[in-house]
C-alpha cells in the first residue's frame, strides 16, 4: 500500500515542478521593456469619426484599436461585451449601417462615417425595443452576459429575413426566407450562450418576429 507521506511528497513535487515550468515562461524584465518599446514604436494614431446611437464621435485612436475597445474604453458604452475577443462568441455584436458585426473583429478606424448601433441605442429602460421586451417576457437570459449581443444579432436577423437575404441553410434561393427553426438556429449560431438560455431566446425572437406570443 502506498505510504501517505510519499504520496504527499510526490504531490508537492508535482506542484513545485509545475510552478517552475510556469516560471520559465515569465520573461526577464529587460525583455518585457524591449517588447513594450517595440509596441510603442509600432503605434500610429489616426482620426476617425462615426455615429454611435445617433450621436457623432470623433476619436484619435491607435490604429490597432478594435471597434469593441473604442466603444467600451473610449466612448464608455459598456453594453457590448467582450466574451472571447476572437470572433467566436458574439457577445460583442453591434449593428453597423443595418448589418450585424462582431465588433472585436473589426478595427475602429475602418468605420469612418459609419452608423453604429449598440444595445444602448436600441431602446431605453422606460421604452424597450420590442426585441428587448420579448427577451424580458420570455426570460431569454440567465447571467445576461451574452444578452446585448444576442439582442443586437436578433434585431439584425429579422431585418436580414425581411430583406430576403438567404443563409447557408436556405434551401430555396428563389423565394424569400422564412423564420423557421432551422433558419433561426443557423442565423443565431454565432451567438453563444454559456447559460444555455437558447429555448427562451428562440421564443423571444419568435415573438418579436410576430410568429408567436
Ligand atoms: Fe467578439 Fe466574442 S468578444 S465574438
Ligand atoms: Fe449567461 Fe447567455 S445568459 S451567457
Amino acid at each position: 500500500m502506498a505510504n501517505p507521506v510519499d504520496s504527499e511528497v510526490s504531490r508537492r513535487g508535482v506542484l513545485v515542478g509545475g510552478t517552475a515550468t510556469a516560471m520559465i515562461g515569465i520573461l526577464p524584465s529587460g525583455q518585457v521593456q524591449a517588447q513594450s518599446a517595440r509596441s510603442d514604436a509600432a503605434r500610429q494614431d489616426f482620426g476617425v469619426s462615426f455615429e454611435v446611437n445617433g450621436k457623432p464621435y470623433s476619436l484619435q485612436l491607435d490604429t490597432r484599436t478594435t471597434l469593441l475597445d473604442a466603444l467600451r474604453e473610449h466612448i464608455h458604452l459598456t453594453g457590448s461585451k467582450k466574451g472571447c475577443d476572437h470572433g467566436q462568441c458574439g457577445a460583442c455584436t453591434v449593428i453597423i449601417n443595418g448589418v450585424r458585426i462582431n465588433s472585436c473583429l473589426t478595427l475602429a478606424v475602418m468605420h469612418q462615417d459609419d452608423r453604429i448601433t449598440t444595445i444602448e441605442g436600441l431602446g431605453t429602460p422606460e421604452q424597450l425595443h420590442p426585441m428587448q421586451a420579448a427577451f424580458v417576457k420570455h426570460d431569454g437570459y440567465q447571467c445576461g452576459y451574452c444578452t446585448p449581443g444576442q439582442i443586437c444579432s436578433a434585431v439584425a436577423v429579422l431585418d436580414e429575413i425581411k430583406a430576403g437575404i438567404p443563409s447557408h441553410v436556405s434551401a430555396d434561393l428563389t423565394s424569400p426566407p422564412a423564420l423557421t427553426n432551422i433558419e433561426m438556429r443557423e442565423r443565431m449560431s454565432g451567438n453563444i450562450c454559456r447559460c444555455g438560455a437558447y429555448s427562451n431566446i428562440a421564443e423571444a425572437i419568435a415573438e418579436a418576429a410576430g410568429s408567436k406570443t
